[in-house]
């Protein structure tokens, strides 16, 4: 059996991996933009070792292997082994294990560690969200007092158009803007109240499952640009994540 403890610890023992990271072997995927290390890949092997230690069904999407598991089994966990590896190589800090489990297609519990900060956001499904163990909720401010987070999509430079667009639309409305690099504690970000708002093109399972969860369990509203809400598969999707005042003040969605 595996306990959300055993799973907290496996993300929590990654982190020190990401923090003693050394000699960096840089390859590029898609592009000169979509980069991974070895470290990526540890990261990977070692969660996903201690969670079939423990459940030897359980079934894995996540990003750095090719074999994609069933979204819908018992056990299922979403994983992105580094949320903001561009940040990870250039010593950046803001990044983050993100790891989501899925019971029978619905969210269970997930997780969000950023080693560099030792801030991990959590969530159980119905049991609120925290960090570092105290509860957290979003923002109740407008957004003429919000900080809006945006992502640039950047493996997909066919929306970079739409990206910049939308980031003129907010600017004007909002106190300022931030790119800070790793989507999933972008939404983090918005879940604890730092920031109001969060947006991307286009973003892959793995980097909002676990986020989402717990921007949801903070009170938050978690759909795509057109308003629909998102429903978790191996797709990619635009994400817009805030309270439901703060979106609708945006004027992006359907724009
Ligand atoms: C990326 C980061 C980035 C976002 C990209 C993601 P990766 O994830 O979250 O902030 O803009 O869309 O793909 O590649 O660092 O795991
Ligand atoms: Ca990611
Ligand atoms: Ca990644």
């Amino acid at each position: 059996m595996c306990t959300i403890k055993h799973l907290q610890n496996a993300i929590t023992f990654a982190g020190g991996l990401i923090l003693s990271a050394a000699d960096l072997k840089i390859t590029e995927k898609t592009s000169p933009r979509d980069l991974v290390t070895q470290y990526d890949r540890l990261v990977q092997e070692r969660l996903i070792a201690a969670i079939s230690e423990k459940l030897p069904d359980a079934q894995f999407v996540s990003e750095e292997s090719a074999e994609k598991g069933d979204l819908n089994a018992e056990n299922a966990f979403i994983i992105d082994p580094i949320d903001g590896t561009t940040n990870f190589i250039h010593r950046m800090g803001n990044c983050a294990i993100s790891v989501a489990w899925y019971k029978h297609g619905e969210p269970f519990y997930g997780a969000v560690y950023d080693p560099t900060a030792n801030e991990f956001f959590e969530a159980k499904a119905g049991e609120g969200a925290s960090l570092n163990g105290k509860p957290i909720q979003v923002s109740d401010q407008p957004m003429r007092n919000s900080i809006v987070l945006f992502g640039t999509a950047p493996y997909n430079p066919e929306l970079t158009d739409l990206t910049f667009e939308l980031i003129r639309k907010v600017f004007g409305k909002c106190q300022d803007i931030r790119r800070m690099g790793s989507a999933a504690l972008d939404i983090c970000h918005v879940a604890c109240g730092r920031a109001g708002l969060y947006f991307e093109a286009t973003l892959s399972p793995w980097d909002y499952a676990a986020a989402a969860l717990i921007l949801k369990e903070s009170g938050g509203t978690f759909v795509n640009l057109s308003g629909q809400e998102i429903v978790l598969s191996l797709e990619k999707t635009s994400v817009v994540a805030g309270n439901k005042n703060i979106i609708a003040e945006s004027g992006i969605i359907n724009s």
